[in-house]
């Protein structure tokens, strides 16, 4: 056996079972690239799904890390500091809402944000007022009540009873969602572009006229932009790509490029529902994550940033499309930004085998799609390096 199949059993004897275990072990992350602890580079396309977004050891997440931890890196969440101040200030400034909640996590955002509506719903229209409509093929998280706006439950009955009063309407099809409407509609949420469900896009018509009905029928919208937030599509935030502002947004992934810290913004009517004792957290809102998000969003907001992330998106896109066309290995290609999704007529865990073994990590999204979110910092020829190692993949798999 060698070392490294020694650390994956040890350390699979010890766990619990959430994941299938990979046969690489990692070791140390530079900028797009990881490396594995017998020294082979990849080109690190999962990064953490979507999250490592200033890549990894970026110098100004370090520099910052190393000073807040000498300062002070946890304070009982009751008190303001310089650090929560700066990032609450950033997020607030730099997006359409009035008041964030700092979290530690995609599934806490989402769950403050369904709290956070589902108060706000019980104050505004009444006790009876507390349903949700979610939509087939989502994913916002696996506590109970994001897992309960997660189709996934219809086929995890074993968690059950989950939160009652939820209703699946179907992606893109606004009448399908007219349909669910009903005077105990509270809110509606929605990924702008659905990642685990297999990075499909939703349509800018369906998300204006999602809005229209949520003001119609004073419902309230609110956007999971976990996955496709803090510039994975090309913008700061997921909803501005689409030009529909959500009443609450849960943020988390790229927003600590790799620290845990999440949000949920909203605007003011909404978020003055929470008040005192309603929710929170222990570690939210900690100076140590606060100061990460500071950073992130200073770098996010570079002159060029957002540009890079066009410019790479539509690199690999057209380099996608152009193997689709050569090779007639590719038979979708779908997604927005930095949020890549291929199908293929190969295994999908055949193919993300062999392109970690010829240098490039993915992840697998939908039942069976190739899923590409790089770190946004990644440069032209580290996109094009990518495209030759999908090319030669592609290829090989093949013979
Ligand atoms: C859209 C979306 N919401 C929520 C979550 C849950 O985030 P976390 O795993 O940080 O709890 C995820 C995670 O993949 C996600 O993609």
């Amino acid at each position: 056996m060698t070392i490294t199949q020694d650390i994956i059993s040890k350390t699979e004897s010890l766990l619990v079972k959430t994941y299938n275990a990979q046969p690489v072990v990692l070791d140390y992350g530079d900028g797009v690239y990881a490396y594995d602890t017998d020294g082979k580079k990849y080109l690190d396309f999962a990064a953490g799904i979507a999250v490592a977004s200033l890549g990894h050891a970026h110098p100004a997440i370090l520099k910052t890390i190393n000073e807040q931890t000498a300062r002070m890196m946890i304070c009982q969440a009751s008190y303001a500091t310089k650090e929560k101040l700066e990032a609450a200030e950033l997020l607030i400034e730099h997006s359409c809402f009035d008041l964030v909640y700092f979290s530690n996590s995609g599934t806490e955002s989402v769950e403050a944000s369904l709290k956070c509506a589902r108060k706000w719903a019980y104050e505004n229209k009444g006790p009876h007022c507390n349903e949700i409509i979610a939509f087939h093929n989502s994913f916002h998280g696996r506590t109970y009540g994001s897992a309960s706006v997660t189709e996934k439950r219809n086929s995890q009955p074993y968690f059950e009873p989950y939160l009652p009063g939820v209703h699946f309407a179907h992606f893109n099809d606004i009448e399908s969602v007219k349909e669910l409407i009903s005077k105990k509609t509270a809110a509606i949420i929605i990924e702008p572009v659905q990642g685990e469900g297999g990075l499909t896009p939703a349509n800018t018509a369906f998300l204006i006229a999602l809005r229209a009905l949520c003001d119609e029928h004073n419902i309230c919208l609110i956007f999971d932009e976990v996955q496709a937030g803090f510039g994975r599509l090309g913008t700061l935030h997921a909803y501005e790509a689409f030009g529909v502002e959500p009443d609450i947004a849960a943020w988390a992934k790229g927003m600590g490029s790799g620290f845990p810290v999440g949000a949920m913004a909203a605007k003011k009517p909404f978020a003055d529902a929470i008040t005192v004792g309603t929710h929170g957290t222990t570690y939210g809102g900690n100076p140590l994550a606060c100061a990460v998000t500071a950073t992130v969003m200073k770098e996010l907001m570079k002159k060029g940033f957002m540009d890079n992330v066009q410019k790479t998106s539509s690199l690999l896109f057209e380099g996608l499309e152009k193997i689709q066309r050569e090779s007639n290995k590719i038979t979708e290609i779908k997604g927005k930004g930095l949020m890549i999704g291929v199908n293929t007529p190969f295994d999908i865990k055949n193919l993300l085998s062999a392109l970690q073994e010829n240098g490039l990590m993915a992840t697998q999204a939908g039942k069976a799609t190739l899923r590409l979110t790089p770190p946004l910092v990644l440069n032209e020829n580290q996109a094009q390096e990518a495209l030759d190692i999908i090319e030669k993949t592609l290829k090989e798999m093949d013979e």
